[in-house]
């Protein structure tokens, strides 16, 4: 296959990796010249400077080099770009290309899902061109990917065919490829766990132990479900790889950022110098203010989401994070 993939950060670069590995023809493009400049002269991106790159991958700044002639292209720009890089490659799309999304977050303005973004910016074209959109999430750090370390993922698309076109093209002796046409839910999980792994590593950085965080995962997964389900989402779907195990490894591994802002900002930094430090997008951040809203228009509570809320942008300390959760009104399991 032809693939191209919008965005040399640490995921496409991953990605793009395993799939040239795999035997496809794949091509890099970047918004930003001098990254493309840097693959191109050394075969290696500076988060894995012990890794070099296969010679057959190739790097692009032109767009319409990176769509022309293209079976797939993934989009694997942070959220808060996946507008602007559909616009920019919108008149270059051919007819029939597989658009795979996989950054996780909701745009603010719009409460869209990331395929949702993609869809609303290229309107008309997705019929005129019968363009198919889909998205890939679930438990995979690029770290563990880009030194094939055995990987599970989702490929969700409403049209199953697609799923399973995708599920083809991706799947190989280090990623196992499962399916599911129930892409809400999918994209849901993958945006609001982030915030749940931010209140994960604040638990780390307060050095509260194990207990809480077992409870934080669980109830944070019943909090995701719950906001889904009124959404219209499948409710197996929290429970699959993109919903408990991307909550998992988001909320426990040393690889996620949204987990190491958190710790940061536990031990008493302020969200703003969290970020700066961690120097990476950290996209629970950008998905707390959506599900608030989210929240607020369906009537269903997120307590977690709203304890970090307050850390995050109304002064609260992380201490009293910890509180609001824990003095909450009784509850019985659900
Ligand atoms: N890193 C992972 O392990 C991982 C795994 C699964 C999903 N994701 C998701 O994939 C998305 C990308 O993550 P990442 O880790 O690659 O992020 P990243 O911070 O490494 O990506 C930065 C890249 O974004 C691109 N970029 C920067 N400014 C831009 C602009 N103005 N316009 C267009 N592109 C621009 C550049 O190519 C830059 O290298 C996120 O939504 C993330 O949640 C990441």
């Amino acid at each position: 296959m032809k693939i191209s993939i919008l965005g040399a950060g640490t995921w496409g670069i991953a990605l793009a990796k395993m799939l040239c590995v795999s035997g496809h023809d794949v091509t890099v493009w970047s918004a930003l010249p001098n990254e493309i400049d840097n693959l191109n002269a050394t075969h290696i991106h500076p988060i894995f400077p012990d890794i070099k790159l296969p010679d057959e991958l190739s790097y692009t700044a032109d767009i319409e080099t990176a769509c022309k002639g293209r079976n797939v292209l993934i989009v694997a720009v942070p959220s808060p770009f996946i507008r602007s890089t559909a616009k920019t490659a919108a008149p270059y799309l051919e007819q029939g290309q597989i658009l795979v999304s996989v950054a996780k977050g909701i745009e603010e303005a719009t409460l869209f899902s990331m395929t949702e973004v993609i869809e609303d910016e290229l309107g008309d074209l997705v019929k005129e061109k019968g363009l198919k959109i889909a998205a890939l999430s679930g438990p995979t750090h690029a770290e563990e990917v880009i030194r094939s370390i055995p990987t599970t993922i989702i490929s969700a698309c409403q049209d199953e065919k697609t799923a399973m076109f995708i599920q083809e093209i991706f799947m190989n002796t280090c990623m196992r490829v499962y399916t599911n046409t129930d892409i809400k839910g999918v994209e849901l999980c993958g945006a609001l766990k982030n915030i749940i792994a931010l209140a994960s590593g604040v638990l780390s950085g307060l050095d509260l132990g194990d207990n809480i965080k077992a409870a934080l995962i669980t109830r944070g997964l019943a909090e995701i479900k719950r906001l889904g389900v009124k959404l219209g989402c499948c409710e197996q779907t929290f429970y699959g790889l993109a919903g408990m195990g991307d909550l998992i490894v988001t909320c426990l591994s040393v690889h996620s950022r949204n987990y190491n802002a958190g710790i940061l900002i536990g031990r008493g930094k302020t969200p703003q110098e969290a970020t700066k430090e961690v120097g990476m997008v950290v996209e629970g951040i950008n998905a707390i203010k959506p599900a608030m809203r989210l929240s607020k228009e369906t009537g269903v509570e997120l307590p977690i989401i709203s304890a970090v809320n307050s850390v995050i942008y109304e002064g609260a300390s992380p201490a009293d994070m910890v509180d609001q959760l824990m003095q909450r009104s009784k509850r019985s399991e659900i």
